[in-house]
């Protein structure tokens, strides 16, 4: 099996953007953890500040590899060119939140892009992203 995790704008801050909320870690730690416990899948990752890039990624693997962790950050709320770029590809999309946006402002407790994933997994912490691949691996 192989999955894609897609990190949009500010995630490349993790573990020195408030850490209140994001915690300590950097991505790059957390993701050799994840790789460790998932000998068996290819985990891939990408990270882009712009919206058009990660359309563009959506776009390259959309169509051949079996599923996409999303994190789009703040374009979750905004962004209706990604949300159609996820109705757009045939490989199933699982947003995720390190935080628990419903407890946050009124503005993060919209998403664009639910209504054309699978499933949306928030505020487990760097855990979602494991949580999230889990959901791969049980249908
Ligand atoms: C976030 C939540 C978003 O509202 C915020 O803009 C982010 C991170 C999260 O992982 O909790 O950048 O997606």
């Amino acid at each position: 099996m192989n999955i894609q995790i897609i990190n949009g704008p500010n995630l490349n801050l993790l573990g020195v953007r408030e850490k209140s909320i994001y915690g300590h870690t950097t991505f790059e730690t957390y993701l050799e953890n994840l790789c460790q416990l998932y000998p068996a899948i290819e985990i891939n990752y990408f990270h882009s500040n712009v919206e058009g890039e990660i359309i563009n990624k959506l776009h390259e693997i959309g169509f051949s590899c079996e599923g996409i962790v999303l994190n789009a950050g703040a374009y979750t709320h905004t962004s209706i060119a990604i949300a159609d770029a996820i109705a757009a590809i045939n490989t199933p999309v699982v947003e995720v939140h390190i935080s628990n946006v419903y407890k946050r402002e009124e503005f993060r407790h919209v998403s664009m892009l639910a209504a054309n994933c699978k499933g949306v997994i928030a505020g487990f912490g760097m855990d979602s992203y494991r949580l999230a691949i889990e959901s791969f691996l049980i249908n």
